[in-house]
């Protein structure tokens, strides 16, 4: 049974957050606090995070002028913090790190994972290789089809992956398939969740390990500008990357918090991710108390975007509250919005977006039009897109044919849906 534990104000942002568990992981999510708190003021444990963020991962990510791309945004300048450059690509590493860590401290032996667009898994078995972890990682088949380079990816890296095929075969039912997995496995297994959601300590836990981006970038823009941005832009899915660019900002009133949302195929459609738009209403999903697209009768309404990332129908409970207590705005981006930002980045200044950071550089547009040339505009690049470029391929009609009948085929013979059975 899902039940409020009794802890019933632990890990609450407002009202919303909490902890909705079955009575089988209240243990494990004791534990996993005990040690994350004890951890994070072990000198040891930071030193050991530390280093592995300067040394494997690459930290500290640069940031990155665009003004060719600016021109299409009012004349604001715009500045990208670079999480694309990270070792495996996107911002995902930076929590992953700190949870192979912990799953070490714990003494388990296992990770399992859930992902969307392959980046959380691609870092989590690449957490796991490093430290010599098993890794199993859930993925929805519609996600094993259009993010199918990172299921490769993962498999080389020794995890075993196992795509989904409830509901809608996307993020949510992988999340599901993630808890079902740990309630059997607790013992050996760590579920390294890989975004700001789930029951307490994880949005706190992984919001801290990807503070870490905003703490940089505030600095790093006072350095180059001598002064704040006026606005973030990052996009959101769970909202990881987005909460570890605007937590060290949230006490700086001037500074415009800006969440991107997946607006597939628009709010009015039906076809969207966009929990924000008085679409979503306050409910339990995956643990937590927060928005979800649900209909009348509570059930999850299913979400749509062109980027597997942001396709998830709940939000992390930090941002709920944000938006209800107005420090931070949400807007929705559609899928075409999304994808005009991703060509014009790579036509005007030779990088190529993650899909799903795409939409921060839509939201970066728009609020650039309001500032105007004298706007200082932050923007998250979550990832690259080296994932997305099949997908955008086909978005852009840029394979004749002949290429994509041949691309299907290959597809066809090399099954993506199946695991490979590594058993690591
Ligand atoms: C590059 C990239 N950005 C953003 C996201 C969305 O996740 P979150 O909202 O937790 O940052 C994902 C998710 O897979 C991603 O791969």
């Amino acid at each position: 049974m899902i039940s409020e534990t009794t802890t019933e104000r632990l890990g609450r942002f407002g009202d919303f957050g909490g902890r909705y568990v079955p009575e089988a992981l209240v243990a494990a999510l004791e534990e996993l606090d005990e040690h994350r708190q004890k951890a994070m003021s072990d000198p040891e444990f930071l030193g050991a995070l530390a280093e592995l963020h300067r040394s494997y991962t690459g930290r500290p990510s640069i940031i990155t002028e665009v003004p060719r791309f600016a021109e299409h945004c009012g004349g604001a300048r715009v500045v990208l913090k670079r999480e694309d450059l990270n070792h495996t690509g996107s911002h995902k590493i930076n929590n992953v790190l700190g949870q192979v860590l912990l799953t070490k401290r714990m003494g388990k032996s296992r990770v399992i994972a859930e992902t969307g667009a392959g980046q959380h898994g691609v870092a989590t078995a690449t957490g796991a290789a490093l430290l010599g972890l098993e890794c199993t990682v859930y993925m929805g088949r519609v996600d094993t089809e259009r993010q199918a380079l990172n299921v490769a990816r993962m498999r080389l890296l020794g995890a075993e992956v196992v795509p989904v095929d409830h509901g809608s075969r996307t993020l949510k039912d992988a999340v599901n398939e993630a808890f079902r997995d740990w309630v059997t496995n607790v013992d050996s297994t760590h579920y390294v969740l890989g975004t700001v959601t789930g029951p307490y300590p994880f949005p706190e836990m992984v919001r801290d390990f990807h503070r870490i981006i905003g703490v940089e970038a505030r600095q790093q823009v006072l350095d180059a500008y001598g002064r704040l941005p006026d606005a973030v832009c990052a996009c959101v899915g769970g909202g990881s990357n987005a909460m570890g660019i605007f937590h060290r900002f949230v006490d700086d009133p001037d500074v415009r918090l800006i969440g991107l949302e997946g607006g597939g195929e628009g709010v009015d459609s039906g076809r969207h991710a966009a929990r924000f738009t008085g679409q979503a209403t306050p409910g339990v999903l995956h643990g937590a108390y927060t928005y979800v697209l649900q209909d009348d009768d509570g059930q999850t309404v299913e979400s749509h975007s062109v980027s597997a990332g942001l396709d998830y129908p709940s939000v992390g409970p930090e941002h709920a509250f944000l938006r209800d207590s107005g420090r931070a705005e949400y807007a929705p981006v559609t899928d075409d919005e999304a994808m005009e930002a991703f060509a014009l980045l790579a036509r005007t200044e030779g990088i190529l977006p993650a899909i799903e950071s795409a939409h921060a550089l839509a939201g970066a547009m728009k609020v650039g039009r309001e500032l105007g040339p004298e706007g200082l505009v932050l923007v998250s690049l979550s990832g690259r897109g080296d994932k997305d470029v099949d997908t955008a391929a086909r978005w852009f009609g840029l394979l004749s044919g002949e290429e994509i009948v041949e691309a299907e085929q290959k597809k066809a013979e090399e099954p993506v849906g199946e695991s490979a059975g590594s058993g690591g």
